[in-house]
């Protein structure tokens, strides 16, 4: 289950099935076909929307982005968002916006790059001088935004923000934060990137469970 960031948060495992890996070695799973609850899925561009599509199956699509999404508003008993809000420049209206459709007592599970120990510049550094290694984060208080390529040819801009800004957002919506994981760095991304194995002990996600606490 923690594989799949469930963290006791999800529905029974025989809910879901295993379809495969991701490019980071990560499982991929998908709704067992029995269970009925209505799922949507969005994203802006039409070949994420595709490749959802082929690995998702049974979930509906909907090409719109996370700060007007076409969804009713109360209606939504989970939203989850993975790796998406850095992206987001404001992220500001898309808190808002998952607020607007969630259910009260409904749950946001927020996945981000870890803002505190993925901060830019961060990294595993061996000083062969002093004889040491040691995880260094770089400038955490300002924003920071950069390009990142995520496909050869596909840039990203990806923007750093201190952890505050999106604790104090969640927070201004209702949004109360009821579990918060850090997950180990995936096994695959262990095994591709041999010098992260020293790394092993630093997070390179973040994960905020939240609860919708007024309509
Ligand atoms: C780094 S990918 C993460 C994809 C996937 N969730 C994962 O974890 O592998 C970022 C995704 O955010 C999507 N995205 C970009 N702008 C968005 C927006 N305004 N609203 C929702 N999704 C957006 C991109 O199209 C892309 O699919």
């Amino acid at each position: 289950m923690n594989d799949r960031y469930d963290a006791g948060y999800g529905d029974q495992d025989d809910q879901y099935e295993l379809v495969g890996y991701d490019e980071y070695g990560r499982p991929v799973y998908r709704p067992a076909a029995q269970q009925q609850a209505p799922l949507v899925g969005i994203d802006p561009t039409a070949a994420q929307l595709a490749v959802a599509r082929l690995r998702g199956g049974r979930p509906l699509y909907a090409r719109a982005g996370a700060e007007a999404m076409p969804l009713r508003g109360d209606s939504f008993d989970a939203v989850v968002s993975c790796l998406v809000f850095e992206h987001l420049d404001p992220f500001e209206p898309a808190v808002a916006e998952t607020a607007r459709v969630l259910a009260p007592g409904g749950r946001f599970v927020l996945f981000l790059n870890h803002p505190l120990l993925q901060a830019p510049g961060s990294g595993w550094v061996i000083d062969h001088i002093l004889d040491e290694q040691y995880w260094r984060v770089g400038p955490y208080l300002p924003d920071d935004v950069a390009m990142e390529e995520v496909a050869p040819g596909v840039d990203l801009p990806f923007m750093h923000r201190a952890l505050h800004r999106y604790v104090n957002e969640l927070a201004a919506h209702d949004l109360l934060i009821e579990h918060v994981d850090e997950p180990p760095p995936a096994a695959g991304l262990l095994a591709s990137v041999p010098e992260y194995k020293d790394a092993a002990t630093i997070p390179r996600l973040l994960l905020l469970v939240t609860r919708k606490m007024r309509s």
